[in-house]
């Protein structure tokens, strides 16, 4: 994963720099490091194992400079040590460079071109800056270098690179990692995202896959694979500084689990406008004429696409077949005649479903992405796009997508369903419905202290944990598991109610915690019975019902909705439940270990 950062011209590098980390830091943390110089090449190089705030701790305030380039990284190739930590210099020491992606081949590059060179680390980055020093031999200037070693890496690449005898340039280029430039007035910019350069400026350039990019104070020159040169216009980014911030927020988690019922509401504002279903008549076409729908995702996003193929098939008459975007190359479905496939995907970079993206483009099948990430590499690549419009997340348990995803999924289908006059989708106030969800939502958000204390003592010191439910249900249960194994450790298992009793519940023993679920009276008993074995094996258990078929002595009471969105409201104590089980654990709730918010590579 990792994120990059660069800066040339007119502000403090260094500043940019570490604000610029701070806003990446979501995309990998276990290491960090910048490279800093100016005109006089007065130059730093600073690395540190750990968070920003730690290579923070190493900087000086007399370091700045002109010109910088900064990383923080998400281990691949070698343990997260100063060593393997970015930025990596070349055998000559000319070239510093930052990488985020991974290279495939670096282990031939090095036996073909790098033998006799001596390396203090094992990344494949700094096999590709040792490549463009080799290149460099027999080149003219650094553009040529550059130019010959992208030809020879395969893989997955976002370059910054610093010519120490060029200090007022950046050499940048992509292929598959995600990277933006970003225009200033007398000083230009280059970032994984948006964020990371959003307090310098609103005006970015895309780039894209093989394109270098030579960035200097007043100019930005962009040439595709051949050499030639490109033109390409800005665009102004939507993004405002205070959705970045947490507020009076102790954690973004928790400020993302509360803005759920506001990113219904403006779901439903953008996408329905006196009654009509604002998608565009090219998506609505795209799905009329599938004869079956594929869905590709994987995490939270994968969870969203099953919670949503129960009423995407009812109101679209079409059927739909979800696919975990890794497994997809090496389980691949039989095809339908004219399939659609549609990517889910938070930040519309996760490389798994990418690669897939690819594969189903070039056998010439549609495809339509939804995404939080306007611009994202999912979003361009595919035919069509429709956006969540749930602001920034940062936490890197995803809150609101997962919301998002269903509810702008559920659009969709309301909307093919209306244009063909379906009779399921004619039956469905979708405007109606999910305004109903935000409100349930904001009950179960304000009743967040009791969910604290049910919490409290039964998660904090527990090992596993097991989430189950019918049905619906069952997807929810297989999110809420994700989300608590990811943040507080606890091994957590989300299980189809009746499918215990075939082998799993020998796991269930004198305090084993099952939060259950039920939403709906066609699963209620069932689940009810299947309560009953894993208590009478000593399991505690937590139960989260809809309010229409809540008994009394229910933990948590949901207020009821539609039973096509029951997800959206149910998922809500899941997360509350993860949220108090890490604080109570005293973990890093919006930072995990070993994870990161935009999984770039395979
Ligand atoms: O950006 P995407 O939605 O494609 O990301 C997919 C998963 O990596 C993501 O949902 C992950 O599972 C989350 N950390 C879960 O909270």
């Amino acid at each position: 994963m990792c994120g990059i950062v660069g800066v040339v011209g007119t502000r403090n590098a260094t500043d940019v720099l570490i604000q610029g980390l701070q806003k990446l830091e979501y995309r990998g943390y276990d290491s960090a490091g910048i490279f800093v110089t100016d005109e006089t090449r007065t130059e730093t190089l600073i690395k540190a194992v750990g968070r920003i705030a730690k290579l923070q701790e190493k900087i000086g305030i007399e370091v700045n400079g002109s010109t910088g380039i900064g990383h923080t990284r998400w281990a691949t190739h070698g343990v997260a040590s100063e060593d393997n930590a970015h930025p990596h210099v070349s055998e000559t020491g000319r070239y510093v460079l930052v990488h985020n992606g991974v290279i495939e081949n670096f282990k031939e590059l090095k036996e073909e071109y790098l033998v006799a060179d001596t390396f203090v680390g094992q990344t494949d980055t700094e096999i590709a800056v040792h490549l463009i020093g080799e290149m460099a031999k027999t080149s003219a200037t650094t553009q040529e270098a550059f130019a010959k070693a992208l030809k020879l890496i395969q893989g997955s690449f976002a370059f910054a690179m610093v010519d120490r005898e060029e200090p007022g340039t950046l050499y940048v280029a992509k292929n598959k990692s995600p990277l933006l430039i970003g225009l200033g007035e007398g000083y230009n910019l280059v970032g994984s995202d948006a964020m990371a350069m959003i307090r310098e400026t609103k005006n970015f350039v895309e780039i894209h896959d093989n394109e270098m990019v030579i960035v200097k104070k007043e100019s930005v020159e962009i040439f595709d694979a051949s050499g030639a040169k490109i033109e390409r216009e800005h665009y102004v980014a939507e993004l405002d500084l205070s959705d970045i911030g947490k507020g009076t927020y102790p954690y973004y988690m928790l400020k993302e689990i509360d803005e759920q019922p506001s990113v219904i509401r403006r779901i439903i504002q953008k996408y329905v406008v006196d009654g009509e279903y604002q998608v565009e008549q090219g998506i609505i076409d795209a799905v009329t004429e599938a004869d079956r729908i594929y869905i590709v995702a994987a995490g939270t996003s994968y969870h969203a696409g099953y919670a949503s193929k129960e009423f995407f098939e009812k109101m679209t008459e079409t059927p739909v077949e979800l696919c975990l975007s890794s497994e997809f190359g090496y389980n691949i479905p039989l095809l339908s005649k004219k399939p659609l496939f549609i990517y889910i995907s938070q930040s519309g970079e996760t490389a798994d479903s990418r690669q897939v993206l690819v594969k189903t483009s070039a056998l010439g099948h549609k495809s339509l992405t939804i995404t939080n990430g306007p611009g994202s590499t999912l979003s361009r690549e595919a035919d069509f796009t429709l956006l969540l419009n749930a602001g920034p997340e940062i936490a890197v348990a995803s809150t609101k997508a997962y919301t998002a995803q269903i509810a702008v999924m559920a659009v969709l289908a309301k909307a093919v369903g209306a244009a063909n006059g379906y009779e399921a989708a004619k039956e469905f106030d979708l405007e109606h419905e999910l305004a109903l969800v935000a409100t349930s939502m904001v009950a179960t958000l304000d009743d967040k202290e009791k969910i604290a204390n049910i919490v409290e003592g039964l998660l904090t010191g527990t090992r596993n944990a097991f989430y189950i439910g019918r049905g619906a249900d069952y997807f929810v249960a297989m999110e809420g598991s994700l989300k608590l194994k990811e943040i507080s450790y606890i091994q957590c298992e989300g299980f189809a109610a009746g499918e215990l009793k075939h082998g799993t519940i020998a796991l269930i023993e004198e305090g084993t915690p099952v939060q259950a679920i039920i939403s709906g009276a066609n699963t209620a008993s069932h689940t009810r019975g299947n309560i009953m074995e894993v208590e009478s094996r000593g399991a505690k258990v937590i139960t989260i019902v809809a309010a229409d078929c809540a008994v009394p002595t229910d933990d948590i009471i949901v207020p009821t909705v539609h039973k096509y969105l029951t997800s959206l409201a149910m998922v809500i104590p899941t997360q509350l439940i993860a949220y108090y089980a890490t604080l109570q654990r005293g973990l890093d709730i919006d930072k995990p270990r070993n994870l990161a918010k935009s999984v770039t590579v395979e």
